[in-house]
């Protein structure tokens, strides 16, 4: 393989991520993750999501340098998540970086989680086909982007104007009684379930909301239509059906994820979709977008699942486009950016 030796850090939530990559080619890809210890909270509490950073970061990179075969000191550069994310979860992995960098003698280069679970696709597939219209859809974001160049020029087309899409998951999950992070629990219990048991809205798809919100989306009003549902069912004494409810819901948010996805791709005149975030792992998600794209005559890109949730080969990813096109490193002078857009 050829390319920049890249050694990507991710801790923007609960996953610390070290990667490696030379080039286009992925060398590993070490993966710690603190979602035991927020389970019992239903969510990632950020004050022991930072302290899990602090003790899992030298492993987690000893592991990855090793299962790569490579002396640190070869390395052309440092990629380390800025943002967005958790504040304080973010500043350990720069801190950390910083430190590495400064050890080495290494450049850094602070990268936009964001851009990295776009990019992560590459290094399965290869080179990623300009431009192109990628569907973003993690737990604390869900955006359509136009990518004319994954190193220096994407736009947002679209996002969501309240809640993501595995936000709705996992408040869903919280709903029905299952456990924390949602997605994957819903993705299982659906299979057993009729999607078309229950009809849940699709937000932001009647005409008025297309003049205005064409390429945006809502589930907060999903995500109530459920809890509604639900607590009808029990003030009624009836048992919840979960793989039914699992497998309605799920059907309400791929809908429209996927038509909007394809209708944006058409307006935009791209032939290739990228698929990516968290929510990318979704076998449903997966499934439509493809049948729905082949029928529009449109190619989609999807990472194996493991490179859908947070790591840090996505970010050594996108430290080697970057160096790639010739961009300037970013200094010592970098800071975490948890709003970073
Ligand atoms: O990208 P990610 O790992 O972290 C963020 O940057 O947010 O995404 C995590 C989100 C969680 O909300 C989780 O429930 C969701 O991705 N997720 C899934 C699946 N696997 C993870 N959602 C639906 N189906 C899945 N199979
Ligand atoms: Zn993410």
């Amino acid at each position: 393989p050829s390319g920049p030796l890249v050694l990507g850090l991710e801790s923007s939530c609960d996953e610390t991520g070290v990667g490696i990559v030379r080039g286009h080619t992925l060398l590993a890809n070490e993966v710690a993750s603190s979602v035991d210890l927020h389970v019992r909270f239903g969510g990632v509490v950020p004050e022991v999501a930072s302290r899990a950073h602090l003790s899992a970061l030298i492993p987690t990179l000893e592991r990855a340098a090793d299962t790569a075969g490579i002396d640190l000191a070869d390395l052309d550069g440092i990629a380390v998540t800025a943002g967005p994310g958790l504040m304080g979860a973010l500043v350990v992995g720069v801190a950390s970086a910083k430190a590495l960098a400064a050890y080495l003698g290494k450049p850094l280069y602070g990268v936009n989680h964001l851009v990295g679970h776009v990019a992560v696709d590459l290094l399965d597939h290869g080179p990623l086909p300009t431009p192109s219209l990628a569907l973003l859809v993690s737990g604390g974001h869900t955006q359509l982007l136009h990518v004319e160049d994954i190193a220096t020029k994407i736009t947002e087309v679209g996002t969501t104007i309240d809640d993501a899409a595995g936000e709705a998951y996992d408040k869903v999950a919280r709903i029905l009684g299952l456990s924390y992070p949602g997605g994957p629990v819903i993705d299982r219990a659906a299979q057993e379930g009729d999607p078309t048991a229950i009809r849940f809205p699709r937000g932001l798809t009647a005409r008025h909301d297309l003049e205005k919100h064409r390429f945006d989306f809502s589930f907060s009003g999903l995500k109530t239509a459920v809890a509604r549902w639900v607590e009808q069912r029990r003030l009624d004494g009836l048992d919840v059906p979960v793989p039914d409810v699992a497998a309605s819901f799920q059907e309400a948010v791929c809908d429209v994820l996927t038509a909007k996805t394809i209708d944006a791709a058409q307006h935009y005149g791209v032939d290739t979709i990228l698929l990516g975030g968290g929510v990318a792992a979704n076998s449903r998600l997966r499934t439509l977008l493809e049948q729905r794209a082949t029928d529009a005559g449109i190619a989609v890109r999807r990472p194996r699942p493991a490179l859908c949730t947070d790591n840090g080969a996505m970010i050594a990813a996108v430290g080697a486009e970057v160096i790639r096109a010739g961009l300037p490193p970013s200094g010592m002078g970098i800071s975490a950016h948890s709003g970073l857009p």
